[in-house]
């Protein structure tokens, strides 16, 4: 195959990825006259979104007292003030708008007996600047990711958008000024490789948790995007950062939805005892993830954990009204039955922390253009979602958030688009030569290789190596030959294979290519963990303790700056913090305790 031979097809826009940022985002575009096109490689309502579980948040304040102001507040703490203030100002205060619009496309939140939509505690959420916890997480039960996914698609249908169903983008196009003119794109059925030739590229690829060996993430999140735009030159933002559930079901690593302990639920040692009591005195449960996660790691490395290996905590919630279980957590009911073999109304469930979110990403601001490591917005590319670092999530993210971020950033990645291509900002440009060449190299050598190695081993030595040197807690030398081991495991990638070369269907073949996208999320993540000599929200290390001068281990002089990491050398560089939210006063720096 050749340049030559590569069908092109033009679009004003092109979405990769229908999880719920791109989605919405292709509302924004469809519904404004763009001619869109959404590629997905599986089926829109199959995207990961669909696994969100406890609520979108906003400050509605429809159960009790709540302003954007304590949303705000509560987000920069919990991201451990690596938050980017004028991102989180602009998402705590646009996360009442775009819920209710999400209520008007037909969003079956449940509701209060006033009929208004219902709200539920979650972790970190609090009301008066730290006070209490507050009702701010907006839940359909706890399947609202299910429910959202469903709404957007359906508004998509109504607006005409063009899905391309089981399509692998593969590359970014860029020319030489830099500018992103599309994808390349690969149709996982026929193995056509087809270019997407568009004015504007927005990237809403979601995750990567599948670079760990325990995530409550798809089979699907495999870093596509950052893969993409690491191999294109863009640098990826705080990679450092993961977010580990405290409740993934044990063994299973499904998700068990803090929801569950915003209506009550509670974490239980082997001595029955509400170990959080002891961690996090003011809001217990409902602390933030980072600091829920490390007390359940803390109880079991102490000897406290349950089971015959005492490897695990319970989440006890046999106290609740069965009624309550089966109207709120009617899914957590199920998951618990099938997966722990429990009924959580007559037993607890056993679980530990697993890996769930990225909170870095590709730099984007908060219109959702992506930002180049020099500052400069790169031309005709844009990103939102989990794929997105805004950052408003820093180094650690509250709960619901993840919801609210693509609700807010899918619809101003769009509004950004729309408002650039009505400008002529970015406008179609010619292909330059040899704009599939990278990508022509790839599938050559999954095709042609042999004697090469094998995608699903390699694979799963990616995932134990980070599982075992970048975890809950990280350790100075684990961290060190973390990397030396990534950088081995990268030659094996350089040189897979497809076993079966004669195949029909495309499945190996995508998952070596997804391999291509893993390695470069995990390469990042273990280079600018080992370099990041603090610890901070979800980067925990163990040569920078908690001390009673710096309770919280974090190095503010040296390291209150934002990680840049670039494929080409694996080198690293920082930016600062932005600290100068829209409009209100920014919130200084303190110690974090909840
Ligand atoms: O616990 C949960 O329901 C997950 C929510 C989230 O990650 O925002």
């Amino acid at each position: 195959m050749s340049n030559s031979s590569i069908s092109v097809r033009k679009f004003d826009a092109v979405i990769v990825g229908a999880g719920g940022s791109g989605l919405r985002a292709a509302i924004q575009l469809s519904e404004g006259g763009l001619k869109t096109a959404v590629l997905s490689k599986v089926f829109p309502t199959r995207s990961h979104t669909v696994a969100a579980q406890g609520g979108v948040s906003a400050s509605l304040g429809n159960s009790e007292e709540d302003h954007w102001h304590w949303h705000m507040y509560d987000t920069v703490k919990g991201s451990d003030w690596l938050g980017d203030q004028d991102a989180i100002e602009y998402m705590c205060r646009k996360a009442p708008e775009v819920v209710v619009e999400l209520e008007h496309f037909g969003m079956p939140f449940d509701r209060t007996d006033e009929g208004k939509i219902y709200q539920r505690p979650f972790g970190g959420h609090m009301s008066n600047f730290g006070e209490k916890p507050v009702r701010r997480a907006c839940a359909a039960a706890d399947r609202t990711g299910h429910a959202m996914l469903h709404a957007l698609y359906q508004r998509n249908v109504r607006a005409n958008t063009q899905f391309f169903v089981e399509w692998m983008a593969l590359d970014l196009i860029r020319d030489e000024s830099g500018q992103v003119l599309g994808v390349i794109a690969l149709e996982m059925e026929t193995g056509e490789v087809v270019a997407f030739h568009a004015k504007a590229t927005i990237f809403a690829t979601g995750g990567a948790g599948r670079i760990y060996y325990s995530s409550t993430n798809a089979f699907i999140n495999t870093g596509d995007g950052l893969g993409m735009a690491a191999r294109a030159g863009i640098a990826l933002e705080d990679m450092e950062f993961w977010q580990f559930h405290p409740t993934g079901v044990a063994g299973a690593g499904v998700l068990i939805t803090e929801g569950v302990r915003g209506e009550g639920g509670i974490l239980r040692n082997s001595d029955n005892e509400r170990f959080m009591e002891r961690y996090a005195p003011n809001a217990k449960d409902l602390a933030s993830r980072d600091v829920v996660s490390r007390a359940m790691v803390t109880e079991i490395n102490e000897g406290r954990g349950c089971g015959p290996n005492k490897d695990f905590v319970l989440l006890d919630i046999t106290h609740l009204d069965p009624a309550t279980i089966m109207k709120r957590l009617p899914g957590i009911r199920e998951i618990s039955i099938q997966f722990a073999g429990i009924d959580p109304i007559q037993a607890p469930i056993p679980v530990v922390p697993t890996c769930h979110y990225q909170m870095g990403g590709i730099p984007t601001n908060f219109k959702g253009q992506v930002v180049a490591a020099d500052g400069v917005p790169v031309k005709g590319f844009y990103a939102a979602g989990e794929v997105a670092c805004a950052s408003v999530h820093g180094a650690n993210r509250l709960g619901t958030n993840s919801l609210l971020d693509l609700l807010v950033f899918g619809k101003s990645s769009g509004d950004s688009v729309i408002e650039d291509v009505a400008s002529g900002e970015v406008m179609h440009q010619d292909l330059p030569a040899g704009f599939a060449d990278r990508t022509l190299a790839r599938l050559n050598r999954l095709n042609t290789q042999t004697g090469g190695s094998n995608v699903n081993e390699t694979r799963l030595e990616l995932q134990r190596t980070m599982q075992k040197h970048c975890g809950v807690f990280r350790f100075k030398d684990m961290l060190v030959e973390g990397v030396a081991k990534i950088v081995e495991i990268e030659k094996e990638v350089a040189r897979t294979e497809i076993k079966d070369k004669s195949q029909v269907w495309n499945t190996a073949r995508v998952e070596a290519l997804e391999l291509d996208n893993l390695i470069e999320v995990a390469k990042a993540t273990l280079v600018s963990a080992e370099a990041r000599k603090e610890s901070r929200g979800a980067h925990v290390r163990d040569d920078a303790p908690d001390t009673p001068e710096n309770p919280n281990g974090r190095d503010d002089a040296n390291w209150h700056k934002h990680t840049l990491w670039q494929r080409e050398g694996s080198s690293l560089s920082y930016k600062p913090v932005t600290m100068t939210p829209l409009t209100v006063e920014s919130i200084a720096l303190k110690t974090r305790s909840y």
